[in-house]
């Protein structure tokens, strides 16, 4: 009843909602053998997946419910379903808001989804909502991908326990449960046979991930990077996100491990100890820094990236200061800076802001300078160096010209005359402008990769 039809999906928000939105992808192509499009106006099924960390991100879901709404308008047999963390939340809020809305799903029930679509269109419920949390039951009832990506996301936990008294995450994802090691194993393993070389395990707090191996033998986030890397054709590894208080000696150092990828995205919202223990982030700054010092030594030239949070509530300039002290220390490469938003529901909300909207803005303004010129001076310091780039894309600008990842995550622009997307090239940095590496390849080997892998192919 649905073959053929298309169905469109816009996503706002974090990685963990991108691979979301690939699944709610697989898992349409699976049952209903139905084709994406990425024009909105053209597809029988629309697919909000939502955000709900920042005020901004939930006003966004209305504005967008809005836009559809005079598609059905003309069409009405169109289905509009939202899912994510504002439907978790607002439920019934979109429900009476948005009565456009035939269906409503949280980040946990994606697969069950067909059930949700074939009783709204044999008309047995006129709205569907389901935003419950049933464990781990999502990841049993997914289809596994066939997507030929070079680089592939694989979600191994969900959802998070710490409680940061600012964020809404726990409430709407859940609490922190942990996918089966085998599982996810497998799902690794298919991946690198459809062609992907680097994998990045995604989860909300990734190093808090602990599980059994097939012999019952209890196994750690360091021992999964170390397993995923055994895994034959997976040549780089990636991670995100982590938390301070489970970086353990363990996973410092299998850092060691050269497929490890060399960027970190180690969030720590603010440089000061009195926020960190309002915000009850349970680590001290010098917590921190100590873990830095540790992976430094093993990766000097590491990519550093963090997120703060401006504005706490009561946040003194003291405080501030010292967050841009920490920052200066700590010599951060990049980060994601923030103005505290608060969130329905969580504890922050129940302490005084009286910090004005004007010094959030001027704070802010002032850690993101510093902030950028860290991370100038990070890409600077690549000029001259060697670095392995996974080949993404071919720019859309500039023809001839392609780019991809270097194992610190940073986007190198270099000229080819051969198409070598999905595989890896090696690269010397010829020019640094502001943010923007540019490279000409220095790799001989192409040929012999891309024999392997038609080779791969062929078996
Ligand atoms: N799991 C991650 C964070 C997930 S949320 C961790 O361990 O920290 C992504 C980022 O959004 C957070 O790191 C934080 O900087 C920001 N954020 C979360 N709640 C926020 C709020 N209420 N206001 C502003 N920024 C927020
Ligand atoms: Fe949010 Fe803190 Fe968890 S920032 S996702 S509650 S670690």
């Amino acid at each position: 009843m649905l073959e053929d039809k298309k169905f469109y999906i816009k996503t706002h928000g974090c990685q963990m909602n991108e691979y979301d939105s690939d699944k709610l992808d697989d898992v349409l192509q699976h049952h209903f053998k139905m084709e994406r499009t990425n024009k909105p106006e053209s597809a029988d099924l629309l697919f909000l997946n939502t955000c709900s960390i920042r005020e901004k991100a939930q006003e966004k879901v209305f504005h967008q419910l809005g836009r559809w709404k005079k598609y059905k308008s003309n069409k009405p047999d169109l289905l509009i379903a939202v899912g994510g963390c504002v439907a978790t939340q607002e439920g019934n809020k979109i429900k009476s808001r948005s009565p456009q809305v035939d269906i409503i799903f949280g980040p946990q029930t994606i697969h069950r989804l067909p059930k949700m679509i074939e009783e709204v269109i044999n008309k047995k419920k006129k709205v569907q909502v389901d935003v419950s949390f049933p464990e781990i039951e999502k990841f049993d009832y997914l289809p596994s991908s066939k997507k030929k990506t070079p680089s592939a996301f694989v979600s191994i936990m969900e959802g998070c326990s710490k409680y940061c008294t600012f964020c809404v995450v726990p409430y709407t994802r859940g609490e922190e449960v942990n996918r089966r090691f085998d599982d996810i194993i497998f799902e690794v393993s298919n991946l690198s046979k459809l062609g992907a070389k680097e994998i990045v395990l995604l989860g909300q707090n990734v190093n808090a991930y602990k599980s059994e191996n097939y012999t019952k033998d209890k196994v750690n986030f360091a021992d999964l990077i170390r397993y995923v890397s055994y895994i034959d054709g997976i040549e780089r590894i990636r991670h995100t996100t982590s938390h301070p208080i489970d970086f353990g000696e363990d996973l410092i150092n299998e850092y060691k491990n050269p497929k490890l990828a060399d960027n970190l995205h180690l969030p720590v919202q603010s440089g000061s100890d009195s926020i960190l223990m309002r915000m009850k982030r349970k680590h001290t700054s010098l917590e921190y820094k100590s873990i830095i010092r540790k992976i430094r030594k093993i990766r000097p030239d590491i990519h550093l990236t963090s997120d703060f949070i401006i504005g706490y509530p009561g946040e003194t300039d003291n405080e501030f200061t010292e967050t841009i002290n920490f920052i200066y220390d700590v010599n951060f490469t990049d980060a994601y800076s923030f103005i505290y938003s608060p969130r329905p529901g969580t504890p922050a909300t129940l302490e005084k802001d009286n910090i004005s909207m004007e010094t959030k803005k001027k704070r802010l303004y002032e850690l993101q300078n510093i902030i950028r010129e860290q991370s100038i001076a990070y890409s600077k310091s690549m000029h001259g160096t060697h670095q392995r780039v996974l080949v993404e894309e071919r720019s859309k600008k500039k023809p001839g010209e392609y780019f991809g990842r270097a194992s610190n995550n940073k986007i190198v622009n270099f000229k080819s005359r051969e198409n070598y997307i999905g595989n890896f090239v090696d690269v010397e940095i010829t020019n640094v402008t502001q943010n923007i590496v540019f490279g000409e390849i220095i790799n001989q080997n192409i040929e012999k990769e891309k024999q392997n892998a038609r080779a791969k192919i062929a078996k």
